[in-house]
């Protein structure tokens, strides 16, 4: 009996102090972070409307994690623990010499610990996130104040094989998703996981997926998309309805699919339509010149010709290539 008892006090002992060596990022990290790096590397954007040092951002973890700083598991190849772990006559120590450094040495303890842990930044725990919220709806979204992205739902659509980056380096907040070696795998259900980051996303790329008209409803409410590539996907004008919402579409690539000129009604009416790329689809010169006449503005690619010059006066095109 006795025995048991002094078992049983060991096991919770022994368990709680494994706990307790446990980084906690929001607890332990950001703090420090916060206070002795992010004067310069924050991304906020501030009255000046300044870039962070570096182009690198250390107040969210997104930033962190597209900073190029960290190699996860291993602190001694990751540049964020050498900076603050040089010597103090370094030139690198991070933060300088005369801006609050070196850190305490137990501050750099922490940030080794918690990079050779594996660098993380909440709960991995994303098994609640494959159900989804069903009252969630276009308007909604739309309305929705930019928060930082989950990174839980970040962690969830990598795992499925998602590239997720930031559209900037100052706008660590705003998202841009592409399927790049997997998107022959990718079907309405893996699409449908983006909506954990609808408030986020701005740029959607889902060329070559499987998509069908029924994914599409999905897509459709994704309300903050300016950039969304369909080209060579299985839809059609009935599946373009739900698309609707999408008032702010300023690039949009049709390339490829079954629409006709059922669908230029609805494209008409993305008022800030920078592009659209229909050739290879059933839509006709007739209707083409019509949608010019609605959007003066934009450029209505329908033949081939034109696609040598499809990405005249966009930012970073190749993003969205063909
Ligand atoms: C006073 C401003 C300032 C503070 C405070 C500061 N940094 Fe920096 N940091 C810079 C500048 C400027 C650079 C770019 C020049 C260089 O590489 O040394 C830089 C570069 C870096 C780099 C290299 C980035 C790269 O891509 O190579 C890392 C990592 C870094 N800082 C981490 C930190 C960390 C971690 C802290 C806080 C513990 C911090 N910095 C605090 C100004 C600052």
């Amino acid at each position: 009996m006795r025995l048991n008892l002094i078992i049983l006090l060991l096991f919770f002992v022994l368990h709680r102090n494994g706990e307790a060596q446990d980084i906690d990022y929001k607890k332990q990290i950001a703090p420090i972070l916060a206070s002795k790096c992010n004067s310069c590397h924050t991304a906020k954007k501030k009255e000046s409307d300044k870039k962070p040092k570096a182009g690198l951002a250390l107040d969210t973890p997104l930033g962190i994690r597209s900073g190029g700083v960290l190699e996860v598991g291993d602190a001694l190849s990751s540049e964020l623990y050498v900076r603050v772990s040089l010597p103090k006559t370094a030139e690198d120590l991070m933060p300088p010499l005369d801006e609050g450094g070196p850190l305490s040495s137990r501050e750099i303890e922490l940030i080794k610990k918690w990079i050779d842990d594996g660098a993380r930044f909440g709960s991995s725990d994303t098994e609640g996130l494959t159900k989804l919220d069903d009252t969630l709806d276009a308007r909604k979204v739309l309305g929705m104040p930019v928060r930082e992205p989950n990174v839980d739902a970040i962690s969830h659509l990598e795992e499925i094989g998602a590239t997720v980056t930031p559209v900037s380096v100052a706008l660590p907040e705003y998202l841009s998703i592409e399927w790049i070696s997997t998107y022959h795998k990718i079907t309405d259900k893996e699409i449908e996981q983006t909506l954990h980051l609808a408030p986020n996303i701005i740029e959607l790329d889902l060329s070559r997926t499987k998509l069908t008209n029924e994914g599409l409803k999905h897509v459709g409410k994704l309300g903050r998309l300016t950039h969304l590539n369909l080209s060579r996907t299985g839809i059609d004008d009935s599946g373009i309805k739900a698309l609707s919402d999408l008032k702010s579409l300023e690039w949009l690539n049709l390339y490829g699919t079954k629409i006709t000129d059922a669908s230029i009604p609805i494209i008409a009416k993305y008022r800030d339509l920078k592009a659209v790329y229909l050739w290879s689809t059933s839509v006709t010169n007739e209707a083409a010149s019509s949608l010019k006449k609605s959007l003066p503005d934009a450029k209505v690619v329908l033949d081939t010709d034109a696609k040598a010059n499809r990405f005249n006066d966009l930012d970073e095109p190749n993003r969205f290539d063909f």
